[in-house]
């Protein structure tokens, strides 16, 4: 099959959010800490009426019912997720209830966990699936989804949830770029979650950015060999119509897209280097693995990237910055936000390169292009229906911080409790929305629709 890609998209995320500004005051910490520092404004959190199983049926649900997709046109369905209440049966298992009911029960995949590289595997595997032998003609189904919450203190404002589908298959819109694909895993323990009875990671906030700042420099190198390679293109950061990026925080995507001109910069020769980077002279001996925390280097890059900024990434970010982190989604958040940020005329035939970061860790970075022909119908409807994306998020509901800081707790002490009945409203929800109605002294889970 020819021009595998995605051809339909669905992103949800909480009905309710917190305002930075005002968890600042309420922190105590300096007005302007999370709002500039981080670059974050809202932040989206659950209630103890749902879980990673709601979320994913919501999602699926909502993305099938928009698209008019029939149960029996799905062949794989896979969850990339971090947000783990069972270390036995997957939540792709939990998504067949949707399907049973119409008699499909033949649909390959389960769960891929790794921080937030999960729903990147999970894509990477569906593809593979829809270019190999044991395709079957159906489409492949990807979920990523978490629910990313933080002990009190300073990790908590870089908190979010969301779930999102993909509907992946031949003759797509948007096609996955072949052969160019670039991976970088190691061992690190920047971020984990060893405690199984807690939905809090233990992580080592300077040394996880240090992880994402490196991944990024060896997955945008080998990236830039692999087309080098396949296609005799030299790739620099005008190669790109949009870069997107897994955003912990969106101030650290700013960082990292100067990043990448760092790259381009060391990568570039002696001579050509006062031509293309006027006025960074300077840091012509700099070194990558020296420079994560150069105040100097960061400065300068930020400056002398400020343009690409604001048109290659700055649209991506209008999820995370009002959600917030979102783990597993967060890269294609950014992908929504792109969609519904530009006229059609203006993306068409973009190349757009994605960085995918799991602390842990484990990297990716690899581009789509989207498809040339302006008349095209399937983008025009992928797009046309991501259209009550932004007034959805204006339509969410504020919540106060001490009531905010509650309801995590709430979560806290019920997370893993059985048999147990949630308290919070259901108020808040929008149409379509699963949640959390009982779990039972077996621990088996039951929801509702809204
Ligand atoms: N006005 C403007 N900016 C401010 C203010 C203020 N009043 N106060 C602080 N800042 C700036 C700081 O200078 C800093 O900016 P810089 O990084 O450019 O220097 C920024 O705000 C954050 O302040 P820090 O003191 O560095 O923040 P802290 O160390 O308390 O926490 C951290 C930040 C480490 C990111 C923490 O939130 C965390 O651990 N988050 C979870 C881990 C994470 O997201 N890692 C990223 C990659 S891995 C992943 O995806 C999970």
């Amino acid at each position: 099959p020819e021009n595998v890609g995605i051809l339909a998209l669905e992103l949800i995320f909480p009905s309710q959010y917190v305002d930075q500004t005002e968890l600042e005051a309420y922190d105590a910490v300096s007005a302007g800490k999370y709002t500039i520092g981080l670059g974050q404004q809202k932040m989206g959190f659950c209630s103890d009426r749902e879980d990673i199983n709601s979320l994913c049926l919501t999602v699926v649900k909502k993305l099938m019912d928009r698209h008019h997709i029939q149960p029996h046109e799905i062949g794989r369905l896979e969850v990339g997720t971090e947000t783990i209440i069972d270390k036995s049966k997957s939540v792709k298992t939990v998504l067949m209830q949707l399907f049973e009911p119409y008699g499909v029960t033949d649909i390959e995949g389960v769960d891929t966990t790794n921080a937030c590289y999960g729903g990147t595997s999970a894509l990477f595997n569906s593809i593979a699936w829809v270019e190999s032998s044991a395709w079957n003609g159906r489409y492949a189904l990807v979920v990523a989804a978490d629910i990313a919450v933080y002990a009190k203190g300073n990790a908590r404002p870089t908190g979010g949830a969301g779930a999102i589908a993909m509907l992946i298959g031949p003759n797509a819109p948007l096609v996955f770029d072949r052969g160019t694909r670039a991976t970088y895993m190691r061992h690190a323990y920047d971020f984990y979650k060893p405690d199984l009875t807690s939905e809090y990671p233990v992580v080592d906030g300077k040394l996880s950015i240090q992880c994402y700042l490196n991944a990024l420099d060896n997955c945008y190198q080998l990236y830039k060999k692999n087309v080098a390679k396949r296609h005799n293109v030299e790739v620099d950061l005008t190669y790109f119509d949009a870069v997107l990026f897994h955003s912990p925080y969106c101030k650290l995507v700013q960082k990292s897209l100067a990043r990448l001109a760092l790259n381009d910069f060391v990568q570039t020769r002696g001579e050509a280097k006062p031509e293309r980077f006027p006025g960074l002279e300077q840091f012509s001996n700099v070194k990558l693995e020296d420079s994560y925390f150069d105040r100097d280097v960061e400065k300068a890059f930020l400056a002398f990237s400020k343009g690409y900024f604001a048109q290659k990434t700055s649209p991506s970010l209008l999820v995370a910055s009002q959600v917030g982190n979102m783990y597993t989604p967060s890269l294609y958040g950014g992908l929504v936000s792109l969609l519904i940020s530009k006229d059609l005329s203006e993306l068409v035939g973009n190349k757009i390169g994605l960085f995918s970061y799991g602390s842990g860790l484990a990297a990716s970075m690899f581009s789509l292009t989207i498809t040339s022909r302006a008349d095209d119908d399937g983008l025009r409807k992928l797009i046309a229906n991501l259209s009550h994306v932004k007034p959805l998020l204006e339509q969410r509901f504020k919540v106060e911080p001490g009531k905010f800081e509650a309801m995590l707790q709430l979560r806290q002490e019920t997370c893993h409790r059985a048999p147990y009945e949630p308290t919070s409203s259901t108020e808040t929800f929008s149409p379509g929305t699963y949640y959390l109605v009982k779990i039972d002294e077996k621990h088996r889970r039951f929801y509702e629709r809204v």
